[in-house]
């Protein structure tokens, strides 16, 4: 084991889970995405187990546009905006982190900038920016444009956006303020910088209107694999979000990422790489699994049917035999990384449409089994840089969280591979990030 390395775990908070149908699960809160005392529950229960963070995806727009299909999912049309729910959970909890997506095709950076200067105050430095670059062409259509962005040039626009959102961010200098009453001087005029920013998409000038957040830089979290996603994440991520079928290509990749960051002038360890690791635990191999059987059980095969479609880039599944091979597919201008993790797994396998519809509810990603297999796949991982931890995925809520906190957490921490209480007050101390220095630092230091 690397000196000092830790293993970090983050809290993939979809309620009512992961599962396309979890909000028929007996044991669900079926307005989970919108209940917000059911919601600090589960932040609660994340920061007692001493998870480095909660995170929530989102989206700006609803993908399903067969309304057989949209009339059985809860996720996509029942949750709260991530920003603002997490501004709520920063005053149910104190130490963990609070991580939401928000999407550089459809904002403008002032808006983002602002928004998470805000949450890390709001936080006392908890917050994480999920940078997404959206998926899909339902979003598009809430934004003034027929279709999805194309995929070079979403992240082109990303990587423009991630500057200016770092830059503006910086406006201030940590001691700016004075608040002076007797002298009447509210801050040092030397101390706040205009950006100045005219580039290909963004023209800003600046400053932003807050002062610099707590962390220096909120913690920039990436989750696209692609070649364009993982160059991003080697410039501008703190933390990799990923999906791999299997430790080979999750350690390729690990190194890829370390190896990219490093050539692009950054420590490795401070990009974090988080593959997603999806549980159903018993306390027996045989209780796992009825529980998971019971869960796969509610899945409407119309609703497994438009998923995998949706996954594989919007594709029209509908005029091919569904027990027949899946066809060519037009390379995806949604997520390239889910499309190629599946149709890798239907040729390994040999799968028919049907049988990869359903396979989608139980992938590679989920492991159905008791605490102690869950722990030795997080070692393994951990020891042999696979991950550095985990993007814990619930499949349904509370019970697959509650599970977690209290059947696998105790047996990383007997096994000394996880925290028993949290080292640091703010997101980059309990992950071991350092807190950047001020671009204009420098300039004063030599001035
Ligand atoms: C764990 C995980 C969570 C993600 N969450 C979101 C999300 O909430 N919203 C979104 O628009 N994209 C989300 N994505 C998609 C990616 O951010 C990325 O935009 C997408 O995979 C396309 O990038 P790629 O072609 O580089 O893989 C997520 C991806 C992963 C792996």
């Amino acid at each position: 084991m690397t000196h000092g390395r830790r293993l970090r775990l983050n809290a993939f908070l979809k309620p009512p889970g992961e599962f396309l149908a979890a909000w028929r699960h007996p044991g669900a809160v079926p307005d989970a995405g919108v209940n917000i005392r059911h919601l600090i529950e589960l932040a609660r229960t994340a920061e007692r187990a001493c998870f480095d963070a909660l995170f929530f995806a989102d989206l700006v727009g609803v993908p399903f546009a067969d309304q057989e299909v949209l009339r059985r999912v809860s996720v996509v049309n029942d949750s709260f905006e991530p920003t603002t729910l997490l501004a709520a959970l920063a005053t149910a909890t104190s130490r963990i982190g609070l991580i939401a997506t928000a999407s550089t095709t459809y904002n403008e950076p002032y808006h983002l900038a602002r928004t998470f200067a805000s949450l890390d105050h709001l936080s006392r430095g908890r917050a994480g920016w999920n940078l997404v670059t959206s998926l899909n062409d339902a979003e598009a259509r809430n934004f003034g444009l027929p279709e999805h962005v194309g995929h070079a040039e979403r992240y082109r626009r990303a990587a423009e956006f991630h500057q200016v959102v770092t830059g503006l961010w910086d406006s201030f200098d940590d001691d700016a303020f004075r608040r002076d009453q007797a002298s009447g001087i509210y801050f040092d005029d030397d101390r706040v910088h205009r950006l100045d920013h005219r580039g290909r998409y963004f023209s800003v000038t600046g400053p932003l209107n807050i002062p610099r957040p707590p962390q220096g830089h909120p913690v920039v979290v990436q989750a696209g694999s692609s070649e364009a996603g993982k160059s991003l994440a080697a410039a501008a991520a703190d933390v990799v979000f990923t999906h791999h079928p299997d430790g080979a290509a999750a350690r390729a990749f690990y190194a890829e990422i370390k190896a990219r960051a490093a050539a692009a002038g950054r420590n490795p360890e401070h990009v974090l790489v988080l593959p997603a690791l999806s549980t159903i635990v018993g306390r027996t191999l045989a209780e796992a699994e009825d529980k998971a059987e019971r869960l796969y059980a509610l899945l409407d095969p119309r609703v497994a049917l438009a998923d995998l479609a949706y996954w594989l880039g919007g594709v029209d599944l509908s005029t091919h035999p569904l027990d027949g091979p899946l066809p060519q597919l037009p390379v995806s201008n949604q997520s390239r990384s889910a499309q190629r993790l599946i149709v890798e797994r239907a040729r390994a396998r040999n799968l028919t449409i049907r049988e990869l519809a359903r396979g989608l509810a139980r992938d590679e990603r989920t492991i159905v089994g008791t605490p102690e297999t869950v722990a030795d796949h997080i070692q393994e991982w951990f020891e042999t840089q696979a991950a550095d931890g985990f993007n814990v995925i619930f499949p349904y809520l509370p019970e697959t969280l509650d599970d977690f906190a209290d059947l696998v957490i105790p047996q990383l921490r007997r096994r000394g591979l996880f925290r028993a209480s949290y080292e640091g007050r703010t997101l980059r101390e309990n992950l071991g990030l350092p807190r950047p220095a001020s671009r204009y630092a420098r300039d004063r230091r030599g001035a």
